[in-house]
């Protein structure tokens, strides 16, 4: 009954479907480190004339993407603004001091949610002995917050304050198209509002590698010398391109199943003695608390027992993430959970 491997520890263990592999496997490549690989730089001027900028770079990570668009924008000395649970922050080993030599201010937002208050509170009056601020980073759907999201209008009032202050914003849009199935906004309506936005395409989108930075030509150009002294200069990347422009041709709608199974899971989660408290769904992110009288890693344990891989994300919080490896059948078993599990 509980035979099939239910893993729900992220979306970034999708494996290419057999069409995607196909386009992997017929791409046109070339060496992209002299810029002749036709599908990276097909790739590139798809994402850049999606989001209505002048220019995008293929990178092999997120991580690598987030932070080239710091060192691309700031001076050592300078600070960035994002909120504590920002993977940028969190999970990025302070690349941001590392590469760049910025430091960070941190807001307390609510799940990630920070107001333009916060914002305004962050930036520094000018002295010899405060960074200057430079740039406020926001990170939508906020993976830490359990998949919530920043609405339009609220991403418009944190730019207008960072503009009223003469900030760069960038967006860590790893999971943006997750919030864009939701909302029904357009990356166009991004691209305005963003100096850089980085999207992932090796997470809900289920394309093996990468992710691409989108900005001005000025700002991709430098990127592109500091991708390459990061060592992320690649050759025939364009096999993993192919991967990508298929996530984005028929990968996005898709990711509404995510969303809907989630709720279901987490609709589940709310009746059973073993969850304290669900986080509400907005996603493909269900972050869940344990019961009090439970230790977090005896409910992974018993999750692990029955099939089920997640990953506990602190000592009372368990995360599930919902991708295209996921399917009915396998949510059907998870609603088959008993009430007392451990
Ligand atoms: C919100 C967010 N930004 C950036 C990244 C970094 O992506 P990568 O793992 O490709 O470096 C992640 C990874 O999980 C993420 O969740």
């Amino acid at each position: 009954m509980h035979s099939q491997l239910i893993n729900l520890t992220s979306d970034t263990l999708t494996k290419p479907t057999p069409a995607m592999l196909d386009a992997m496997m017929t791409a046109e490549v070339g060496d992209d480190v002299f810029g002749q690989d036709p599908t990276v730089n097909a790739l590139e001027k798809k994402m850049a004339d999606m989001f209505g900028h002048e220019a995008a770079l293929y990178c092999p990570s997120g991580t690598m993407t987030n932070q080239i668009a710091i060192k691309a924008q700031t001076q050592p000395l300078d600070e960035i603004i994002c909120d504590e649970l920002f993977h940028i922050y969190r999970y990025e080993l302070g690349g941001y001091g590392f590469h760049s030599g910025v430091s960070m201010h941190v807001t307390r937002g609510n799940r990630g949610i920070m107001s333009p208050q916060m914002v305004h509170d962050a930036v520094k009056p000018k002295a010899d002995w405060n960074p200057n601020s430079r740039m406020l980073i926001i990170e939508n759907s906020i993976n830490m917050g359990g998949g919530n999201y920043y609405t339009i209008d609220e991403v418009k009032a944190l730019v207008a304050m960072a503009r009223s202050h003469n900030l760069k914003t960038h967006l860590d849009g790893a999971r943006l198209f997750n919030v864009l199935v939701e909302t029904g906004d357009t990356p166009m309506e991004y691209g305005k509002l963003f100096d850089s936005i980085s999207i992932c395409l090796s997470k809900g989108l289920g394309a093996p590698v990468g992710s691409v930075l989108i900005s001005d030509k000025e700002t991709i150009s430098y990127a592109r010398r500091v991708r390459k002294v990061m060592g992320g200069g690649m050759r025939q990347s364009g096999y993993l391109a192919a991967a990508c422009i298929y996530a984005l041709d028929h990968h996005i709608d898709r990711l509404r199943d995510d969303h809907r199974r989630a709720r279901a899971c987490a609709d589940k989660l709310e009746s059973v003695s073993w969850v304290s408290e669900v986080f509400p769904v907005s996603t493909n992110i269900l972050i869940f608390k344990e019961a009090d009288h439970l230790k977090v890693a005896d409910v992974v344990a018993a999750l692990k027992a029955r099939n089920i891989e997640c990953l506990a994300i602190s000592d009372r919080l368990i995360r599930w993430v919902f991708h295209l490896d996921i399917h009915d059948d396998m949510v059907s078993q998870i609603l088959e959970l008993p009430d007392h599990l451990v």
